[in-house]
């Protein structure tokens, strides 16, 4: 392997969320932060480069996503999921987030109803109550400790004031890939229903253990035509603060009411570094991506045998893509005192489930994109805590 993943490096001297707003969010700052989803790890060699010397240029006026940036895009749709994109179905965007409101804002009226299934990222909610539009849930089933749609319930739901659904594919927070069958049903549903599919796919590329990532655009060219498409290098080649992102949408009439959404918020403009960067980890990150993986994998199997030997009282939901874990708290008593000692006696910082949705309320979510002997130096705090 080249990259050193064990490699330390002091976040703490520069601005970050993770560091930075311990005390806002926990209370204290002597904690160990494994919390907001971004990496510890320095990024691809080829990436710094291609920052580097686009800052000796050191003029930074307004740039936008060009025709290089979508090749790249397109070029790698193909090569991770052999999903032929057309470079006008691009358009580039800050973020993922941005995006997803861009969507409910183009595609919905205040009141509309959009159904988010939960738990899941906790900015679904927002970027639809905050805009006057309604939440409708349809809460995944648990069963046997996999998270499973409710294609019943969806079905019930559905009214005729419900223009789209948010898919959150690969699944934050359980890390679950769906599967083409389920996809499938979930398109058709939606389809039957002209409900809008937005789909998040930021977390596709961090697939584990071999496994193959389905666009759900790519299923059928009547699924294609329903949805949008949300993604950005940011979470796999951790450039979250370089904020560039883009969405992919096959439909013209579709793609040119968002489009027109992201004239009139400016959010059509990029960030110079971003561009840069994710054309970069696009065309040359791929070694670096799969030491990345290999890393994440040897790191979650260490974490099963942990959990199953010394703390089988808190249930480790193994995920099949990317670097958060949610882990069941269930058996450990009342969610609030868990939340408490987690932070107070065991002095690790993770996301309260109950964030993604009162379905979360059980649950912790930890980030393992550090190195490894940090993350089991906070889960041999857990478990003496736990443990009597
Ligand atoms: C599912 C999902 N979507 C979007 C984001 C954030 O994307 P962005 O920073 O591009 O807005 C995250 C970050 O954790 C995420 O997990």
């Amino acid at each position: 392997m080249n990259t050193d993943f064990d490699k330390i490096v002091d976040r703490k001297p520069y601005n970050n969320v993770k560091f930075g707003l311990r005390k806002a969010y926990f209370g204290t700052e002597d904690i160990d932060p494994l919390w907001v989803a971004d990496m510890d790890f320095e990024v691809a060699e080829p990436i710094n480069n291609a920052i580097v010397k686009r800052a000796a240029h050191a003029v930074y006026g307004y740039p936008f996503a060009d025709d290089d940036f979508k090749a790249s895009v397109c070029d790698w749709q193909w090569k991770q999921n052999q999903w032929k994109v057309a470079p006008e179905w691009v358009s580039g965007l800050p973020g993922v987030v941005p995006a997803l409101l861009t969507a409910v804002l183009s595609f919905s009226a205040p009141s509309d109803e959009v159904i988010v299934q939960p738990p899941v990222y906790f900015p679904f909610f927002d970027v639809i109550e905050s805009v006057g539009r309604n939440v409708v849930k349809n809460p995944l089933i648990l069963n046997n400790g996999r998270y499973e749609m409710d294609f019943d319930h969806l079905q019930k739901v559905i009214t005729d004031k419900t223009k789209m659904l948010l898919l959150c594919n690969p699944h934050n927070p359980s890390g679950r890939m769906w599967t083409k069958s389920e996809l499938t049903k979930l398109g058709e549903i939606c389809a039957q229903h002209q409900v809008l599919i937005i789909a998040d796919e930021i977390h596709s590329d961090l697939t584990l253990g071999g496994r193959k990532h389905q666009p759900i655009a790519k299923i059928s060219p009547q699924i294609s035509e329903i949805t949008v498409t949300c993604s950005s290098a940011s979470k796999t080649f951790n450039l979250a603060g370089l904020t560039c992102a883009y969405t992919i949408i096959s439909s013209d009439t579709l793609r040119r009411k968002f489009d027109k959404m992201l004239s009139m918020t400016h959010l059509f403009i990029s960030n110079v570094f971003g561009l840069e960067a994710t054309s970069a980890a696009y065309r040359s990150g791929s070694g670096w991506l799969e030491e990345l993986k290999l890393y994440l994998e040897e790191t979650i199997a260490q974490m099963e045998v942990f959990f199953q030997e010394n703390l089988p009282q808190v249930k480790m939901m193994k995920p099949e893509a990317g670097y958060l874990v949610w882990l069941d708290f269930s058996a450990c008593g009342d969610p609030k005192a868990v939340r408490k000692k987690l932070i107070e006696e065991a002095r690790v910082g993770l996301n309260h489930g109950s964030s993604f949705g009162a379905e979360g309320e059980n649950f912790h979510r930890i980030n393992i994109a550090v190195r490894r002997a940090e993350v089991f130096s906070a889960l041999s705090r857990i478990q003496k805590v736990f443990s009597n």
